[in-house]
């Protein structure tokens, strides 16, 4: 049975925290939790979260992670504690190390994340800031294990905009070995400093940038999307709309792999868009085990965190 071991960093604020072998001690213990082999607790501790944006997945996956550990989560929101007022980061945090063991936070700027991980004493989780979802890579790669065994010869590659969650996946992928291509229109590239930070980790050149989706796909085991406008980006959706045209994952994209790929999307997804009804429902789809995945890595994760 798999249990919980200390991570060298207190902190989960990007991909690039775990050492590979972390990542993939976390793997086994998430699917420890899952086939229910481990029943490991933390007993008594409290998980703060602060969720500035919207959340289903990764608020309740928190919640329900806790609660199986035997411990507690507490929700501080904006508008209803002295966040909204603007109280600032390094007070609202100080305050919170005394009542809290870790703290969860969804937020716009990494480097308001990285604030509170400065006053905050104890961990903090990135749960999805404008640069980074690693909570959400770690169920990605989870998923992908389970599908194939392990991460030997594999390519994902991401269809959209190279943002958050390409990020992560870019950072997971060069930890792990696995060939990660962005297939986006021009202009939508993820950062030069993401690329060169994920050559530097494997330079075995594993990260490719494509601008034509169907040769992205080529021989890929994993295609990989997104929504094309991520929130707050609400008001530029017509124009990212047209800009993504031909981006859509759809059967013919599947096909064009040559390669019976399985189909991830992190969701929520906006069906007709980045991906079609009948792919999210089709056999390649493993989007709601990958939904589920977010639960079972983050009770490893918190289990490692808070032990
Ligand atoms: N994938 C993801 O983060 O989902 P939520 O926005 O529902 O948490």
């Amino acid at each position: 049975m798999y249990k919980p071991k200390k991570f060298d960093t207190d902190n989960f604020l990007s991909s690039l925290d775990l050492k590979k072998e972390e990542i993939l001690y976390l793997l086994e213990l998430a699917k420890n939790f899952k086939d229910k082999q481990s029943s490991f607790k933390v007993k008594d501790k409290v998980l703060g979260l602060i969720f500035d944006k919207a959340s289903t997945r990764t608020r309740v996956s928190f919640q329900v992670a806790m609660s199986r550990l035997g411990s507690n989560v507490i929700e501080i929101n904006r508008n209803t504690s002295q966040i909204g007022r603007g109280e600032p980061i390094k007070d609202t945090a100080r305050v919170l190390s005394r009542y809290c063991d870790a703290l969860a936070i969804r937020t716009f700027k990494q480097v308001d994340l990285v604030e509170y991980a400065k006053w905050f004493k104890k961990p903090v989780i990135n749960a999805l800031t404008d640069l980074e979802h690693p909570c959400q890579a770690l169920a990605d790669f989870l998923t992908i294990k389970e599908e194939f065994g392990g991460f030997k010869n594999i390519i994902l590659t991401f269809i959209g905009d190279g943002n958050n969650v390409a990020n992560s996946l870019i950072f997971t992928g060069a930890l792990l070995g696995v060939e990660v291509r962005i297939a986006c229109p021009k202009g939508f590239e993820p950062k030069t400093s993401i690329i060169k930070r994920a050559n530097e980790i494997n330079p075995n050149n594993s990260l490719k940038i494509f601008h034509d989706p169907s040769i992205a796909v080529k021989g890929a085991n994993v295609l990989y999307t997104d929504v094309w406008s991520s929130m707050g980006e609400e008001s530029e959706s017509s124009i990212k709309d047209k800009n993504f045209e031909g981006f859509t994952v759809n059967q013919d994209l599947i096909n064009r792999a040559n390669n019976d790929p399985i189909v991830l999307h992190c969701l929520p997804a906006y069906r007709g868009k980045e991906i079609t009804d009948q792919v999210i429902e089709g056999k390649n789809s493993r989007i709601f085990n990958q939904a589920e995945n977010r639960l079972h890595t983050q009770q490893a994760l918190l289990a490692c965190l808070l032990s």
